[in-house]
């Protein structure tokens, strides 16, 4: 198949008659790579249950890990479950549109295979500009999960889909670079309790400010193997490098220290990068620097959110570049922290916390599985 390629630009879609066709192949129960302002998705009418078993097939997906629907309207949200609780109401006014997914009780018209069998669907508006307006062009909700082969990081520019999905889907719409980069947070709403699944763009501090008190699902925050995860997607490894992943923590100067020593006495033939903050970066000592063979730079710890948004993109460099082992840093578990650090432990697949690890004594879990 060939992919169609189309650059759109945010401030002149609604008429835009590349748009129309988009809407078009979505109707006629076709998929379409888009842009979101979290990550691009792979969207298809979410009430077309061949149009969403076509996503499964091109991401090679597990089928029981479902996806979450897109909606342009608030009342659109609502025709989606059985139930709209106030607390549906009040993180719709607060955050939507943006990066916050809410699973509630679905209603009977939504297709098994998008509720993975679950008797609950997942319901974000994103806030792009050109995600918006392809909803509403569609007519039609747009199931979507993230727009890469199952097992890779989330793409977070045009370019990572064009080289996951280039033949496999009939258009992609490049609109750029997505300002979040991490996925949505996924909130499920059907317990006692507002409960986070996922870690994403939306904090835990941001929800406990408009709820009160907010759990943290503890399968959600690095795969506890003993607890059955309530979202079906955190069982699965993902956002895997190629490489072995090294995580080191502590102040910025000790990370720099333990960096700095696994650089001077590391192996040349193993390709070794970095990723860290600038300030890290700037505390290599002597020539370790140039040591490495490729340093990524996330930018400021100033500026967490804009690291977030790289982090993704960071590590798809590391495969492109054939590296063996990455030398990541960790970042406090506060703020954006949370889903920063959620995605770069599960890129880890825990199965490497070497030096300066607060994590030592975790051994291999291997998880053959990969999703999204
Ligand atoms: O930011 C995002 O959320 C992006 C963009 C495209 O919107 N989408 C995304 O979708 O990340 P995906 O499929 O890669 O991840 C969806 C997550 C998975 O962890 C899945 O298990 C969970 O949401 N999920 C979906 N429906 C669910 C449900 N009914 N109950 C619990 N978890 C659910
Ligand atoms: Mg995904």
């Amino acid at each position: 198949m060939e992919t169609k390629r189309i650059r759109l630009r945010s401030d002149s879609i609604i008429q835009d008659k590349e748009l129309q066709e988009a809407a078009a192949l979505l109707r006629q129960g076709e998929v379409v790579a888009f842009p979101t302002e979290t990550v691009y998705g792979l969207g298809a009418n979410a009430l077309d249950s061949e149009a969403c078993a076509k996503i499964y097939a091109v991401k090679g997906r597990p089928s029981d890990n479902p996806l979450i629907v897109h909606v342009a309207a608030l009342d659109e949200a609502q025709q989606l479950v059985r139930v709209w609780p106030p607390q549906a109401e009040v993180c719709a006014r607060n955050f939507w549109p943006g990066p916050l997914t809410l699973v509630l009780p679905k209603r009977a018209h939504i297709p098994e295979i998008v509720s993975g069998g679950l008797d609950t669907v997942a319901v974000r508006m994103p806030s792009h500009p050109v995600a918006l307006a392809l909803i509403e062009a569609a007519g039609c909700p747009l199931a979507a999960p993230s727009a890469n082969i199952s097992g890779k990081p989330s793409p977070t520019n045009a370019e990572h889909v064009w080289r996951d999905l280039k033949g496999k889907i009939p258009l992609l719409i490049d609109a750029g670079s997505c300002t979040v980069g991490l996925e949505s947070t996924v909130l499920d709403l059907t317990g006692e309790l507002p409960t986070i699944l996922r870690p994403g763009g939306i904090t835990l501090e941001q929800l406990q400010a408009v709820l009160g008190k907010v759990e943290l699902d503890r399968s959600a925050d690095h795969g506890q193997p003993t607890v059955e995860p309530r979202s079906p997607g955190m069982k699965y490894r993902h956002y895997a490098p190629e490489g072995e992943i090294i995580l080191f923590s502590g102040s910025t100067s000790e990370k720099a220290e333990k960096m700095t020593k696994y650089l001077r006495n590391k192996n040349n033939a193993v390709r070794t990068a970095v990723l860290c903050l600038e300030e890290t970066v700037a505390r290599l000592t002597g020539d370790t620097a140039g040591k490495a063979d490729m340093i990524f730079t996330l930018g400021s710890r100033n500026n967490l959110d804009s690291a977030a948004s790289r982090l993704f993109e960071g590590l798809r460099l590391c495969d492109e570049q054939n590296i063996d082992t990455i030398l990541a840093e960790e970042i406090a578990e506060e703020g954006i922290g949370l889903a920063f650090m959620n995605r770069l432990k599960k890129a880890a697949g825990k199965k490497n916390f070497g030096p300066g690890s607060r994590y030592p004594n975790l051994t291999e879990t291997k998880e053959e599985n990969t999703w999204n």
